[in-house]
């Protein structure tokens, strides 16, 4: 079954070609949008609507449902109007489907299904998942992608889709399960989270856990910052680059700094849908994990980091306070619950 979404295209015609959107450029197409009750329309109605097929505002089917769309990157941190991707979701309801691109603004002869080019730059015997979960942007040279793959090969292209490099993913395991973070500073620099392969075996076994990988050359080699710890981690939960915070103990963060929350031992880490955990601790480390972490917080669970500050999320039944001291854990809530 073939399933169809539609996207209208406003495909913005200036006197000469198409320009750009920013500003106030696009006055006429977003009259265009709200007649066709998409701006700020006819809220909480579910008339079916009839698109305009001519004009400012153009239809555009594509075969998979769309996840989201991407407008490439334009040099000195602008946005590309020329090309835009977009990620779609699997015949199974799934993201990861197949690739498609727009090489002229989104207009509706441009789109290509990219999943043959890709298919070209797998090895041999692996082109069985050619679907793509996200692209990032390299932000020095645009041109320069990096796309998450669903199976076990992520992908480059120097080219704006043109031409695809496959790159096996970090530790050879599924692209479907990473979280990617790029570096604020180092534009090759980027942090995945994986799910390790044995967890495909069973997921309650301590051997399945999560691991971070970081890549310094854009997706080329990867390292695998769980083996830097020598031990000292087991598990990684939440993650971030710790140059998000300009100042880390009085001194500028270094390009190494990461944030983490992690198990330390096998045998206290939960598997892969933990809850809140007592044994997951909050840590920094400024150098890839190759030595002691330089601050560890007691039940650390997750974080964000915002305005400057680590907001920090500890689950309430936490034996010990920030300072590493006994504290009574509040009986409260649901009956054998904290
Ligand atoms: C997939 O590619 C890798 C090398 O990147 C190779 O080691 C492996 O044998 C290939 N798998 C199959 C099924 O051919
Ligand atoms: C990463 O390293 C750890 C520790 O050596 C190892 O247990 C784990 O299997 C590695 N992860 C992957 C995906 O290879």
């Amino acid at each position: 079954m073939r399933v169809q979404l539609l996207v209208l295209a406003l495909v913005c015609l200036a006197a000469g070609g198409h320009a750009s959107c920013q500003g106030n450029a696009c006055q006429e197409q977003a009259q265009a949008a709200r007649a066709a009750g998409l701006l700020g329309g006819t809220l909480g109605s579910c008339a079916p609507k009839t698109y305009p097929t001519s004009g400012a505002l153009s239809p555009i089917t594509l075969d998979n449902h769309i996840n989201d769309l991407k407008w490439a990157a334009g040099p000195d941190g602008s946005v590309s109007d020329k090309y835009i991707f977009a990620l779609t979701m699997e015949t199974d309801g799934f993201p990861g489907g197949p690739l498609y691109l727009s090489d002229n603004g989104g207009q509706p002869n441009s789109w290509t299904d990219l999943t043959p080019k890709i298919a070209a730059a797998l090895p041999a015997g692996n082109d069985s998942l050619k679907g793509v979960m996200e692209a990032v942007w390299h932000e020095k040279k645009p041109d320069r992608i990096f796309f998450q793959g669903k199976g076990r090969f992520h992908f480059v292209s120097s080219d704006y889709g043109a031409t695809f490099k496959a790159l096996p993913t970090p530790g050879g395991t599924e692209g479907y399960a990473q979280e990617l973070r790029l570096h604020p500073r180092q534009p090759d620099w980027i942090l995945a989270k994986v799910r390790r392969n044995e967890c495909l075996v069973d997921r309650r076994s301590a051997a399945c856990a999560f691991d971070l990988f970081l890549t310094q050359d854009f997706g080329e080699s990867w390292a695998n910052l769980t083996a830097n710890s020598a031990g000292r981690v087991a598990s990684f939960r939440d993650f971030d680059w710790g140059c998000h915070l300009a100042m880390f103990a009085g001194k500028p963060t270094p390009d190494e700094a990461i944030f983490a929350t992690v198990y330390a031992s096998a045998s206290s880490q939960k598997g892969l849908y933990p809850g809140w955990d007592k044994d997951l601790h909050y840590v920094v480390s400024l150098d890839l994990f190759k030595t002691p972490v330089v601050k560890m917080v007691p039940c650390g669970n997750l974080f964000e980091v915002v305005a400057k500050k680590v907001y920090l999320a500890v689950p309430s039944d936490c034996p010990v306070g920030p300072d590493g001291k006994a504290r009574a854990a509040p009986k409260q809530g649901i009956t054998g619950r904290t």
